[in-house]
């Protein structure tokens, strides 16, 4: 898989795929991430790549000419499956689409700032508008990394032990179940006898029920 990223912060997103599981997915060259930095598309001196928004109103709009020609740089190289804009009115992010996008080869994401960037684009170019939550980040960047750590830890061979992506929480609709790791005992708190009896059938049994109490109680809203 390829994942573009276009930005005109392209430090921020200098950490976030630059450890652990990112950075051994890219290693291993199961995933390439490439950010690209808007301001070479800007036009001038200035290297503009945004303006005041038409008909008045305080704050600034990404502008069309920077973006899209970013983006048919990167179109005339390869195909993309989707064309991605991170903006908090967009269609909110689940389980469900990070598996959908997992599948997909080549992806470009748009990381949007000020008011955002211009109608025009979202009609014309973007294929997906994605939110990570109903709450207003700075930028679209933090948003980006998001969305491309749920996308990449999913692709086979990412994760060491494949079946526990399928264990996570979400991916049957259900909250994962509590966990326990040594001592049996800490502090006086026990860990469920149950866990520490060797009996697989069992325990598998005691983990799906905490799994529908868990979920009953804190998401009923995914049942
Ligand atoms: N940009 C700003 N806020 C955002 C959000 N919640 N999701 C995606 N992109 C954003």
């Amino acid at each position: 898989m390829r994942i573009d990223i276009i930005t005109i912060l392209p430090k921020i997103l200098d950490s976030p795929f630059s450890h652990s599981i990112l950075q051994r997915a890219q290693d291993k060259g199961l995933v390439e991430i490439v950010v690209h930095d808007l301001r070479q598309f800007g036009s001038g001196k200035q290297q503009q790549i945004d303006d005041y928004q038409y008909g008045g109103g305080a704050g600034m709009v990404m502008m069309c000419a920077p973006i899209f020609n970013c983006i048919e740089s990167l179109r005339k190289e390869r195909a993309y499956d989707e064309i991605i804009f991170l903006t908090p009115d967009g269609e909110v992010l689940d389980q469900k689409m990070s598996n959908t996008l997992s599948l997909k080869g080549n992806l470009i994401l748009i990381c949007g700032h000020y008011k955002g960037i211009d109608e025009r684009l979202r009609e014309h170019v973007v294929t997906k508008e994605i939110s990570i939550g109903s709450y207003v980040l700075s930028g679209g960047e933090l948003a980006a990394a998001v969305l491309v750590d749920s996308i990449v830890r999913l692709l086979p061979g990412v994760l060491s032990n494949e079946t526990s992506a399928l264990t996570d929480s979400f991916q049957d609709d259900l909250l994962a179940p509590p966990v326990y790791t040594r001592p049996e005992e800490f502090n006086g708190w026990k860990v469920p006898d149950i866990l520490l009896s060797g009996n697989e059938a069992k325990i598998n049994e005691w983990r799906e029920e905490q799994a529908i109490k868990r979920t009953k109680e804190r998401r009923s809203d995914l049942l």
